[in-house]
């Protein structure tokens, strides 16, 4: 089993990852971090307990992290598309557990150096607590197995602005640190996850399913379709699928294709949050990343299905 620690910033497409990866029988959820991004850090934390209590797995550690990013202001909150409480507006209970009290950052640190070379990191949001990790202590990289990220856009266009990815907009000189470090990068970003999309008829069979994740995800799902609706004009209520891809990479990598690169982002100005990807080196030396070009979206949708309806 991999030991995994999620970075998240929980968000509805978090949620479908998180839920799928507690049930991956190759994944072992080792701890989850939260940050801003979706929601502020504070709600974030809460849906994250929310979702290990869901699956009963409230032993497993959550420690809340940054609430901005490490240099560029914090910006409004996506609420059109995850709503104010980050699971579009579903009005959920509180939940019972709390955070650690260590910052998300230190854990990461303290985890990974508990098991070296075993861990791999998961961010699926802003890359504030993995860049300050790598602030904190420079030779982290030496401690991770992979770093497997949900973000980033080589080749597809931005959906935050025309060029950059969320993810990596909110945090751009926090990702430029994580592509620049020597460990090993996988990217699955918007290249793959706008091939993967998910309709009412998939997202129906799968509610059929009535497992606790799949009533859960058609509670807090009606918003992020209406969100892309209204954005892409998809009318079948059609979704892309981004946070659940990286649980798909982590239990099957041959569903993706890869491009080995080094990656730039660009920290500045219009095009800021824009990943770059320089195969030829031109731009200088910095270890490849795997950027993920390819994909196999029927297999990475039967795969998110077995795991969240079984
Ligand atoms: O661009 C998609 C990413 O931004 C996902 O991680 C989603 O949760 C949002 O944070
Ligand atoms: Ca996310």
């Amino acid at each position: 089993m991999r030991k995994l620690i999620i970075d998240t910033d929980p968000g509805v497409d978090d949620a479908m990852m998180i839920l799928a990866a507690l049930r991956a029988p190759e994944l072992d959820v080792i701890g989850l971090t939260t940050v801003f991004g979706n929601c502020p850090v504070e709600i974030g934390t809460q849906n994250a307990l929310r979702l290990l209590e869901l699956e009963g797995h409230g032993d497993i550690p959550v420690s809340k992290g940054c609430g901005k990013a490490l240099v560029v202001p914090l910006g409004e909150f996506p609420a059109n598309v995850h709503g104010d409480d980050g699971l579009g507006n579903a009005s959920f209970e509180a939940p019972k557990g709390k955070p650690l009290a260590r910052h998300a950052a230190q854990f990461i640190i303290d985890t990974c150096k508990a098991f070296p070379g075993e861990v791999t990191l998961a961010p699926i949001g802003p890359l504030s607590n993995i860049g300050l990790a790598l602030q904190l202590c420079p030779e982290l990289p030496k401690y991770v197995r992979e770093v497997v990220i949900m973000g980033g856009s080589c080749y597809a266009g931005g959906n935050i602005s025309p060029v950059a990815e969320a993810n990596i907009y909110h945090d751009p000189h926090a990702a430029d640190m994580v592509f620049r470090a020597d460990w090993p990068v996988v990217m699955v970003g918007l290249d793959v996850t706008q091939q993967i999309v998910m309709d009412n008829s998939f997202l129906n069979k799968l509610y059929a399913a009535q497992t606790p994740a799949t009533d859960f995800l058609k509670r807090i799902q009606p918003l992020y379709q209406a969100f892309h609706a209204n954005i892409y004009g998809f009318t079948a209520g059609e979704i892309h699928t981004h946070d659940p891809s990286v649980t798909a990479y982590l239990v099957k990598p041959d569903l993706f294709g890869t491009l080995e690169t080094p990656v730039h982002v660009e920290t500045n100005g219009r095009c800021m949050g824009f990943t770059i990807a320089d195969p030829l080196k031109q731009w200088g030396e910095r270890r490849a990343a795997k950027v993920c070009t390819r994909v196999n979206a029927e297999g990475v949708k039967n795969l998110l299905y077995d795991l969240l309806a079984r």
